[in-house]
């Protein structure tokens, strides 16, 4: 005797393993298309030969970190205001490993400001951008012989002027010595994100 209900059965169960399995088949295909256009990002930030650029948008398409104010050494307010950005896919893959993921980049803008009293109190704020600092984490440390990577990243810095040409030639002379009280966090002064904090 037919039983039409089991037959269906039958065909129902491979059908839904078949469904099942595109969908996490095209969930991870998802997952590996958006690691390759972060790597793309980051890749924006590298040219070809090696040398790091302020990457186009980052305001845009990068993820807010978080901001240092530096006192003023004379007067009220501060004489600077650092933002700190991350390119995407940064700050979730830190907050999972404790990591920055290879292909990272930080962009630290660096501005000037003007202080004034306002209805909060005396308040500094953002005035003249004076240039970026730009770092890309490189764990396999793959440029060896270039002077502006090594210790699991390159590093550089550009006047407001041109955001495309570094002025930095040796980031061990540049760079290295004021990073050495966060060489513990990778060389990051990470106290100041509390985004990454799990
Ligand atoms: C005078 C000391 C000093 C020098 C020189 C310096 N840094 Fe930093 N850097 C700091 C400090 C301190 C912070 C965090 C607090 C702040 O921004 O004031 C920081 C923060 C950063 C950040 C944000 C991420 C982080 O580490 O918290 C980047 C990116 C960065 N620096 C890159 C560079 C690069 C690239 C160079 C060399 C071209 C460089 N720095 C040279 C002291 C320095």
């Amino acid at each position: 005797m037919k039983r039409p209900g089991k037959t269906r059965a039958f065909i129902r169960l491979p059908l839904l393993i078949a469904t099942v399995s595109l969908v996490s088949l095209s969930s991870s295909w998802q997952t590996a298309r958006t690691a390759e256009s972060d790597a793309n990002r980051s890749n924006a930030a590298v040219d070809s030969s090696g040398y790091l650029k302020v990457p186009d948008n980052y305001r845009k398409l990068y993820q807010y970190l978080g901001s240092w104010a530096i006192a003023a050494s004379q007067g009220q307010g501060s004489d600077q205001l650092h933002n700190v950005y991350a390119s995407p896919g940064t700050i979730d893959n830190y907050r999972a490993t404790g990591r920055f993921p290879d292909g990272a980049v930080l962009v630290k803008e660096v501005f000037g400001t003007a202080t004034a009293p306002m209805t909060t109190g005396i308040v500094s704020h953002a005035q003249t951008l004076k240039g970026w600092f730009v770092m890309v984490k490189d764990s396999k440390n793959s440029r060896p012989g270039n002077k502006l990577w090594g210790d699991g990243w390159g590093w550089s810095w550009f006047d407001a002027s041109n955001p495309s040409k570094t002025t930095t030639t040796d980031y061990k002379v540049a760079c290295q010595g004021c990073h050495i009280p966060a060489q513990a966090s990778d060389w990051i002064y990470i106290a100041g994100y509390p985004v990454l904090k799990r």
